[in-house]
């Protein structure tokens, strides 16, 4: 019988999950479809109850609705609500599971393009303290990596280290990015900063120590100012597309029975959809 999953969101064109798990469809041979779904938010509790009635496998829930299916949910583990957002739903036995795939995307990425890169780290520079960054700090913390932690607003940064908690943080805002830079071995960018040509104007890159490794989640343009500034530098730089990339894994794994690889040919195929 066909496997089916999906990706749901609004508007949902721009989403590159259907080419990742085409492609990964093909490769591995299976009788699965995965599709695009565009739903309204008033559409979403009828469209559980066709996940419940076993409709699909299991599916990517992508904006707006990642943190509406929450309610929705039959469970959800700890570490999404600790995100605070759902983007993978899986189906078993008429229930649906929500759990949050970034950090995992994120922690793939960097150890496939940067291996070794959480031994023995020092400390990481997170900059920002949004949606966006708190997937960055679980994954971090379940490395038990020490976290500087800067954005333009400082008590938005304050709340946040202060949920995360129980120490390893240093908070401050943009302004100390020159002071604090140095003490990391980790720099990452979790604002949108970088997109449209936009980057961080007090930075000083030279600050960094000789080997930090920078990345991005941004991964368009899939070389922002920020690591193109490193690249310049000599430094490691690890762009945001592997993220995306890596984060697919255990949804499609959980769904179709088999882990897939992400191998050049599959990044080679997503970036050639990016804006220049
Ligand atoms: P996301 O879900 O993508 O993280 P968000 O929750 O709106 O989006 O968070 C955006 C982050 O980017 C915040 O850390 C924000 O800083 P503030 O808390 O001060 O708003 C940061 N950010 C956005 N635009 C920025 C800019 N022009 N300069 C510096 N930081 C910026």
């Amino acid at each position: 019988m066909t496997i089916k999953a999906f990706v749901i969101g609004h508007p949902i064109a721009h989403s590159r999950s259907p080419l990742i798990h085409g492609t990964w469809l093909a490769e591995h041979g299976i009788d699965g479809t995965y599709d695009a779904i565009d739903a309204v938010p008033e559409a979403l509790p009828g469209f559980f109850e066709r996940l419940r009635s076993g409709a699909f496998a299991g599916g990517n829930v992508t904006i707006p609705h990642k943190e509406a299916v929450f309610a929705l949910c039959d469970s959800v583990d700890d570490l999404a609500r600790k995100i605070g957002a759902v983007n993978t739903l899986v189906v078993r036995n008429g229930k649906v599971h929500g759990t949050n795939t970034d950090y995992l995307g994120f922690l793939g990425n960097l150890d496939a393009n940067a291996p070794g890169w959480s031994d023995s780290l020092n400390a990481a520079l997170v900059l920002g303290a949004g949606g966006a960054a708190r997937a960055i700090l679980v994954a971090l913390q379940s490395r038990n990596i020490p976290v500087i932690l800067l954005n333009r607003t400082r008590a938005t940064a304050d709340r946040l280290a202060q949920e995360f908690g129980s120490g390893g943080f240093t908070v401050g805002t943009l302004d100390d990015i020159n002071q604090l830079a140095p003490q990391a071995g980790l720099v990452v960018n979790t604002t949108s900063l970088g997109m449209h040509g936009t980057r961080f104007e007090q930075f000083d890159i030279n600050v960094l120590r000789p080997g930090t490794l920078v990345t991005d989640i941004v991964y368009s343009p899939l070389e922002t100012p920020l690591l193109a500034d490193a690249r310049a530098r000599g430094l490691p730089v690890v762009d945001g597309l592997g993220m995306l990339l890596h984060q697919a894994v255990p949804g499609f794994a959980a769904w179709f029975g088999v882990e897939p690889r992400v191998t050049p040919a599959l990044r080679a195929r997503i970036e050639a959809t990016l804006d220049p």
